[in-house]
């Protein structure tokens, strides 16, 4: 679809989120030519700061974040796109200013890269300075509310200033390649779908493994935990993609409606299924508790779980999700363990034998279908497992480098696709899930057990499987 003139409004422009991954992303779409004459992205934000300064800002962004060499001339083309406006979200100041820049013959994007707290003072004054036209668009980061409660009114809260189709909510997995990959493996192909549920499959595992701690993001990590920080968001999406119904066409209503119906046809987890962590002190790196500033500190780094979804294709088959932080790797992949063969031919000295779709997401993207075959040799019928390997680095070639998961999102939001996006009742089901667990933990007076850091989580999180005779599996490449 081709690109018209937009202005794209960015509160929080000076923010981490803007400097990281708005601003290159927004660069890099501006080298391939997706910012037709006229567009310009608009800085906002309360530091008193010349345009030109604003520039100096940006200018300084890309070259430390990202990751490929640029072409100074063209740098300097995307600064005369850039503007910068001092505006207070929560009082008037500013707002006149930013009003009498707003061009009549575009569309409108305004992008919350702030705190949650200031979503409804921005939605509010939006409206109240008619900044805002009914084909204007608004993007919200993550976290969307704290719990149901609150995310729920502020669904209401922007639905009093805008319509759902004009709301984009990130989750930055929905715009990662791999992540998209997801579908196109299971709805391009006639190979897997029809094997597809449980009658086949013996379970699914999905680790999303980070080895940064909090950082410094205590304060708010403090008050999520992975539970609220990963697993109700990003974990669940991708737990969608795998478990959904096929959607009749790959288009906004028709995929969120089947993401919603898996949400929906969760059960509850059991309080003895989940596991969570907290990362200890290592070589040069802080103990959580240190990074969070809580010596007593009942939040989790790590959370390992098995749930069930109750419908007719996965009755059955568990899933298992762990996520979590100063793991011994980075990296993020699906297992989709098949069922043994119901028969075995070769008899029982040939062992066990299964097939396991692997979906490596991240780093070094790719595919990995363990085959059985024979051992090679004249020692009789011996079986072995031996891995389909497809790297996209090595099959794709240069085509592999994918755009960054912020380049694609935020030009759907441009052409006004929200196929990637969350709506709000998708939300708003993700966290009546995890609500009660939460709730839980805290009833309860739960305490996360420590776990090494640069290691694998702690050994509960094994023994989850173990007690169901299954296994974690490793990273494969
Ligand atoms: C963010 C979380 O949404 O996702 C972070 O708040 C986490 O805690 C990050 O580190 C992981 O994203 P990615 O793209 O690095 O896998």
């Amino acid at each position: 679809t081709p690109v018209n003139v937009f202005d794209l409004v960015v509160f929080g422009g000076t923010g981490d989120l803007a400097r990281r991954k708005i601003l290159p992303a927004m660069f890099k779409r501006f080298c391939a030519g997706e910012m037709p004459d006229g567009s310009r992205l608009i800085g906002v934000a309360r530091r008193a700061m010349p345009a030109e300064a604003y520039r100096d800002m940006v200018r300084a962004a890309l070259d430390e974040f990202l990751k490929t060499p640029i072409d100074p001339e063209a740098v300097e083309h995307f600064l005369q796109r850039i503007e910068y406006v001092q505006l207070d979200a929560q009082g008037e100041d500013g707002w006149q200013s930013l009003a009498e820049m707003m061009l009549p013959d575009r569309m409108r994007a305004f992008y919350f890269s702030v705190g949650p707290s200031l979503f409804s003072d921005l939605a509010a004054r939006l409206r109240l300075w008619g900044l805002a036209d009914e084909n204007s668009r608004i993007v919200v980061e993550k976290p969307f509310g704290h719990d149901l409660e609150t995310a729920k009114a502020l669904n209401a809260e922007l639905a009093t200033h805008f319509k759902e189709c004009q709301i984009y909510r990130i989750d930055h997995y929905l715009g990662k390649e791999t992540v998209q990959n997801l579908m196109a493996v299971r709805f391009g192909n006639m190979l897997f779908e029809p094997l597809w549920n449980s009658q086949y499959i013996d379970h699914i595992q999905i680790t999303v493994a980070e080895t940064v701690g909090v950082g410094g993001r205590g304060a708010y990590y403090q008050k999520a935990g992975a539970m609220r920080d990963m697993m109700q968001n990003h974990m669940m999406q991708l737990l969608c993609l795998i478990a959904m119904e096929p959607p009749a066409k790959f288009d906004p209503e028709a995929v969120r409606d089947e993401k919603l119906k898996v949400i929906r046809a969760l059960d509850p987890v059991e309080p003895h299924h989940i596991i969570r962590g907290q990362y200890t002190s290592g070589e040069d790196v802080a103990s959580f508790r240190e990074d969070v500033a809580d010596a007593r500190s009942k939040t989790e780094s790590f959370i390992a779980l098995k749930c069930h979804l109750s419908n007719w294709r996965w009755a059955g088959t568990p899933f298992y999700l762990r996520t979590g932080k100063r793991l011994k790797t980075r990296s993020s992949q699906i297992t989709v363990v098949f069922k043994d063969a119901p028969h075995s031919i070769f008899g029982p000295a040939s062992g066990r034998h299964n097939n396991e779709l692997t979906i490596q997401l991240q780093p070094d993207e790719g595919i990995i279908l363990d085959v059985t075959i024979k051992e090679p040799g004249a020692g009789g019928m011996k079986l072995i497992d031996v891995p389909l390997d497809m790297s996209f680095a090595e099959a794709l070639g240069p085509k592999a480098d994918a755009a960054d998961a912020y380049e694609r999102l935020i030009m759907d939001v441009i052409r006004g696709n929200q196929t990637l996006f969350m709506r709000n009742d998708e939300v708003e089901a993700a966290w009546a899930w995890t609500d009660p667990v939460i709730k839980g933990w805290e009833l309860r007076g739960d305490v996360p057990k420590p776990y090494d850091s640069f290691a694998n989580g702690p050994d509960d999180s094994s023994q989850l499987l173990r007690r169901d005779k299954r296994e974690w599996r490793g990273i494969k490449r």
